[in-house]
């Protein structure tokens, strides 16, 4: 429907909304019995991912709770590399695996596959689209290319990233190469999930912060402003939501460089700060998952701190990170309501 009002949209546009609108990252997740309910009928997460039937309902369920002003389409950023045949596995438990790529299955990478391998996931966003409240902004999403290639480097998740950092040192001319070929891949997949419904994507740099000052410029920005660049040119208007998890001070050319709509802050973001950032464009955040799991005083001050520092401008209420398993979802009650109060007096 066209000339409904979407206040996430709104807000990347540049609009102060009062309340803000919220949704969280992860909404979709373990804390919910509904979502282990369908985890458990789906069998393995990538099937979850793939059945739109599953993915589908797994979105709406966090809507339904709590009607937040966003639902984000149920994957992964592993997606990808799943479509590169990179053999990805989540076991219970432990996380994803994958095969640990090298130089020459880099230079071998064809994008070729792609495409045909994610339609599943293009059948949900256009499902959602259609099903959602027309009120309700969907979101698409995709990793940045260097959070993706450290999967693809160490095959598993990592502390520090250790394995992807010395790969780029010792390899550098095949670490630009694969970073570059999962930027074009990237747009491609972002273009297409835009085109199946998608109000505006997010790019998710979980493991920006452990790039050096001339690492997190090569490997942070270039390729995210690359991706950025190829979804605009091709699909003019479209709303980019960026998050670099611990860029800490490099946000501001972080913005400014990648021409992000909005930055998204994780919780070590001092709120000073954030509003200085906030002046330059809207602002995702920025509240510690871990007051979610705490509850009580330590969940109302957080929210209050941001409300007080970034509501008065244009902020979409977010946590710092992806809510965690742990989470009691009477909190998020709690804290949906608490924002929504928020300049009623
Ligand atoms: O936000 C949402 O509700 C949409 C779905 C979504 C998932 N993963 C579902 C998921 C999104 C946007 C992601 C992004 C993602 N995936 C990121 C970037 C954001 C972040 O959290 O840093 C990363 C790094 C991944 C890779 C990934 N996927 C890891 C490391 C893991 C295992 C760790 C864990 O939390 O279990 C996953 C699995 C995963 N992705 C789960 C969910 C709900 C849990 C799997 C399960 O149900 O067994």
């Amino acid at each position: 429907m066209t000339g409904t009002f979407r206040k996430i949209v709104a807000v990347l546009d540049g609009q102060t909304i009062t309340p803000p609108p919220i949704w969280l990252m992860r909404q979709a997740g373990r804390y919910l019995p509904e979502y282990r309910e369908t985890r458990a009928k789906a069998g393995g997460f990538l099937d979850l991912c793939y059945t739109p039937d599953f993915a589908v309902e797994v979105t709406h369920q966090p809507i339904r709770r709590y009607g937040f002003d966003a639902a984000i389409l149920f994957s992964d950023i592993l997606v990808i590399p799943d479509a590169l045949d990179r053999n990805v596995r989540f076991v219970q438990g432990e996380g994803p695996r994958m095969d640990p790529i090298d130089v020459t299955a880099i230079e071998a990478l064809k994008p070729d596959t792609v495409s045909a391998h994610l339609r599943p996931v293009m059948e949900t966003v256009s499902r959602l689209r259609r099903e959602l409240p027309a009120e309700t902004t969907l979101l698409g999403f995709c990793g940045a290319p260097w959070t993706v290639a450290t999967y693809m480097i160490a095959g598993r998740g990592t502390p520090d990233q250790a394995p992807a950092r010395l790969f780029a040192y010792r390899e550098p001319k095949a670490f630009e190469t694969l970073l570059s070929f999962l930027a074009e891949v990237s747009a491609e997949y972002l273009i297409e999930q835009i085109d199946a419904g998608a109000d505006a994507v997010q790019i998710f740099d979980s493991w920006a912060g452990v790039l050096g000052e001339k690492e997190f410029e090569e490997y942070a920005i270039k390729p995210v402003a690359r991706i950025i660049e190829i979804v605009r040119a091709r699909r003019p208007g479209a709303k980019i939501i960026a998050f670099a998890k611990g860029a800490g001070m490099n946000l501001k050319t972080y913005r400014q460089k990648t021409k992000a709509d909005a930055i998204g802050l994780d919780w070590s973001v001092p709120l000073d700060f954030a509003a200085d950032l906030q002046k330059d464009g809207p602002v995702q955040g920025n509240l510690d998952p871990m007051r979610v799991v705490a509850g009580g005083q330590a969940l109302t001050d957080g929210i209050d701190a941001i409300l007080e520092k970034l509501g008065n401008g244009p902020l979409i209420f977010n946590l710092g990170h992806g809510i965690t398993p742990e989470a009691n979802p009477d909190h998020v009650t709690e804290l949906v309501e608490r924002v929504r109060s928020f300049g009623r007096g």
